[in-house]
Order: C-alpha cells, then sequence, then structure tokens
C-alpha cells in the first residue's frame, strides 16, 4: 500500500501528525509512507505549489493523503503559484471526478448545528458532487456587445459519460449505505439537467436494489435544512454539488469534523485511487498554536481506508474511536472547548 502524505501548509502539519499517529496505531501491512511539499511549503521549498516530484510521488501512490493549503505569504503571488492551485493540479492529474462528503450528526453534538438539535439529530447523509465538468469548464468571457454593453457568458454542459460515471459512483456509494440515491438537478428548466437526469435514469437499471428519486435543486436546498433526515445519498453536478456540500455541512456543525474524498476511475490493487482530505482550510490564524481540531483529518484518513484499500473494519474502528472521544466530551476551540491538536490526537489513539 503506497501512501503519499502532503501536510501542506498552515495547520497542515500539526493535523497531519495527529492521523499519522492514527495510521501507525492501526498498524496496516505493507505500508509504503511518501512525504511530499504542497501549497505554500512547496512554493518556500521548491518555488511551485505543486512540485514535480509532489506530483509525481501523488501520481505513483494508490491514495493521497491532503492536509491543508493557504498560507497567507503567498496571497500577492500569480494565480498558477498560489497555494490552491496544488488541489486543483492534483484533482487534473489523478483524474479525480467525484468528490465524496458525508456529513454525519455526531452524538452530542446537536447544539452546534445552525438547525434545531431535533432536526440535526437525524442528519447521516453523503453528498456526490461531480468535480471535472458543468459551468466551471465551459467556454466562458466577458465579452462587450454590439451596443456597448458587457456580457459576461460561462457555457453549462455535461456529456452522457460525464454524467454516467458519477451516477455509477453515486448508486455504488447508496449500495453501501441506506440504498437510497437523491439525483438533485434542474430539468425542469436546464438541457443540461434533462440529460443528466435521463442518464441518471438509464444507469439506474444497473442498481435495482438502490430507490431512485429526482429534485429540482432549489427544493434541495430547501429540504436540506426543513429535513435533512430524509437523505441518504445525493448525487449532482458540479455547480449545485458545490453550494449543497457547504450548505449539508454546516448543518452538522464544525469544520473541525468534516472530510471528504476525491475519487477517479483509476483502480489499484487495492481499491479506488483517490485523494483524502479535510474540507477546511489551513486556519493561518490558529496554525502553529496547537489548537487545531484533528478529527476531519482523521476521520479522511478513515475515508482512505475504505475506498482505496477496502479496510472498511479499520475505517470503522477509527470513525467510532473519534466519536467515541466526543461524547467524552474531548472537543477541540472549534467545538468551544479547550482540548489542543495532540491532546486529541492522544485521545482518539487511547479510544482505539
Ligand atoms: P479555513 O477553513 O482555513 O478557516 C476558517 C475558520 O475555521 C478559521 O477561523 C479557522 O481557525 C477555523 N478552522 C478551520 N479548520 C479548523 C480546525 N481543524 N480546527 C479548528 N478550527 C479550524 O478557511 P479560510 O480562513 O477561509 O481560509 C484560509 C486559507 O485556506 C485560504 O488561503 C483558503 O484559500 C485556504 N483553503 C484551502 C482549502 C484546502 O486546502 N482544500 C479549503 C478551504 C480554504
Ligand atoms: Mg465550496
Amino acid at each position: 500500500m503506497k501512501i503519499a502524505i502532503l501536510a501542506g501548509d498552515g495547520i497542515g502539519p500539526e493535523i497531519m501528525g495527529e492521523a499519522r499517529k492514527v495510521m501507525n496505531a492501526l498498524d496496516l501491512p505493507d505500508c509504503t509512507i511518501m512525504e511530499g511539499d504542497v501549497g505554500g511549503a512547496g512554493y518556500k521549498k521548491h518555488g511551485h505549489p505543486l512540485p514535480p516530484e509532489t506530483l509525481d510521488m501523488a501520481k505513483a501512490a494508490d491514495a493521497v493523503l491532503f492536509g491543508a493549503v493557504g498560507d497567507p505569504d503567498c496571497d500577492n503571488l500569480e494565480r498558477h503559484l498560489r497555494p490552491e492551485q496544488a488541489i486543483l493540479g492534483l484533482r487534473q492529474a489523478l483524474g479525480l471526478f467525484a468528490n465524496l462528503r458525508p456529513a454525519t450528526m455526531f452524538p452530542g453534538l446537536e447544539d452546534l448545528s445552525a438547525l434545531r438539535p431535533e432536526v440535526a439529530r437525524a442528519i447521516d447523509l453523503l453528498i456526490v458532487r461531480e468535480l471535472n465538468g458543468d459551468v466551471y469548464f465551459g467556454e466562458k468571457a466577458i465579452r462587450t456587445l454590439e451596443d456597448g454593453r458587457r456580457q459576461g457568458y460561462d457555457f453549462m454542459s455535461y456529456a452522457e459519460d460525464e454524467v454516467r460515471r458519477i451516477a455509477h459512483a453515486g448508486f455504488r456509494a447508496a449500495q453501501t449505505r441506506k440504498k437510497r440515491l437523491t439525483s438533485v438537478d434542474k430539468a425542469n428548466v436546464l438541457e443540461t439537467s434533462q440529460l443528466w437526469r435521463d442518464v441518471v435514469i438509464e444507469v439506474a437499471r444497473d442498481y435495482p436494489d438502490v430507490e431512485l428519486s429526482h429534485m429540482y435543486v432549489d427544493n434541495a436546498a430547501m429540504q436540506l435544512v426543513r429535513d435533512p433526515g430524509q437523505f441518504d445519498v445525493i448525487v449532482t453536478g458540479n455547480l449545485f454539488g458545490d453550494i449543497l456540500s457547504d450548505q449539508a455541512s454546516m448543518c452538522v456543525g464544525s469544520i473541525g469534523l468534516l472530510a471528504s474524498a476525491s475519487l477517479g476511475e483509476e483502480r489499484t490493487e487495492w481499491g479506488t485511487k483517490g485523494l483524502y482530505e479535510p474540507i477546511h482550510g489551513s486556519a493561518p490564524d490558529i496554525a502553529g498554536q496547537g489548537k487545531a481540531n484533528p478529527m476531519a483529518t482523521i476521520l479522511s484518513l478513515a475515508m482512505m481506508l475504505r475506498h482505496s484499500f477496502g479496510r472498511e473494519a479499520d475505517a470503522a474502528r477509527v470513525e467510532k474511536a473519534v466519536a467515541r472521544v466526543l461524547e467524552q466530551g474531548i472537543k477541540g476551540a472549534d467545538l468551544g472547548g479547550s482540548a489542543g491538536t495532540a491532546e486529541i490526537g492522544d485521545a482518539v489513539l487511547a479510544s482505539l
């Protein structure tokens, strides 16, 4: 098992240190760990946020565990040298098109949700967002019309194969959960969405055990705050998924708890190649102070064990260990507690 660890900048190295402790405690067999510089750390050491040696390492690995990037020292650099380019470059180079973001309520944290506790308690959903297509990647420009008015435009499109592969990812995810898939689109207005819906219905024939439903995106936004407990897996395009996944994550509570996976089509000896990272950034305001909550990174490690290495039992153990630490009331600053980074990591280890 080849794992590339890219800690990044800001709180990245601190939270990754705790994830490494958990990884070591799991005693993974035949595990080769490579470490590379990325983001601000890549720029400062090698002059680029995604140095060639880091990219080669990520390509050679079965999975990448990513910390966070966003060093404010790099704020005034040209766009292609900014830390955030590293994550975009990795997604592209590794062909990662499916972004999985679980949002699950941990017992005892209902009060931190933006929703009423009794509504928040039922949240246990997974958003599967397409990452490589949609309006973000179509032809775009600001042009001047003949009458002198400026017009901005962005071309939205999805090819059927792009929809098919993300639909398969959604159905497969649903098969491992409660077997309910909600496809979110805007088929009442957009042709792109009409094709999306048609293709999702075609793909559904391969998954007779999964119950498929369709929802317009505006309704989905409403339902996510009205009754999030109704959802199991949501599959949607890049733009809608960007918005809905941020919304869903805040229904759960703290940013320091939320993990993500980005998967492609490449299969390794063990599972699907992927990149795993907490959804938060590099938190420059608390970097270097030992205050950051490492749980999102530890939970990203669990997702890596599940999707890239087929080690469901280890993944579940790690997730349970984190839940138990929260139940014990050990909480980081992001949850209104006072436990530091290492203290939380050690508590997870003890619980494991
Ligand atoms: P952020 O997520 O870094 O921080 C937002 C707030 O949450 C801050 O107050 C921070 O202290 C807190 N926070 C974040 N993670 C935490 C943790 N694990 N434990 C405790 N508190 C935590 O978002 P922000 O401030 O908007 O961005 C900072 C930099 O990170 C920017 O350069 C941004 O572009 C970058 N960024 C990078 C991402 C990535 O690496 N994938 C994702 C999001 C932002
Ligand atoms: Mg977003």
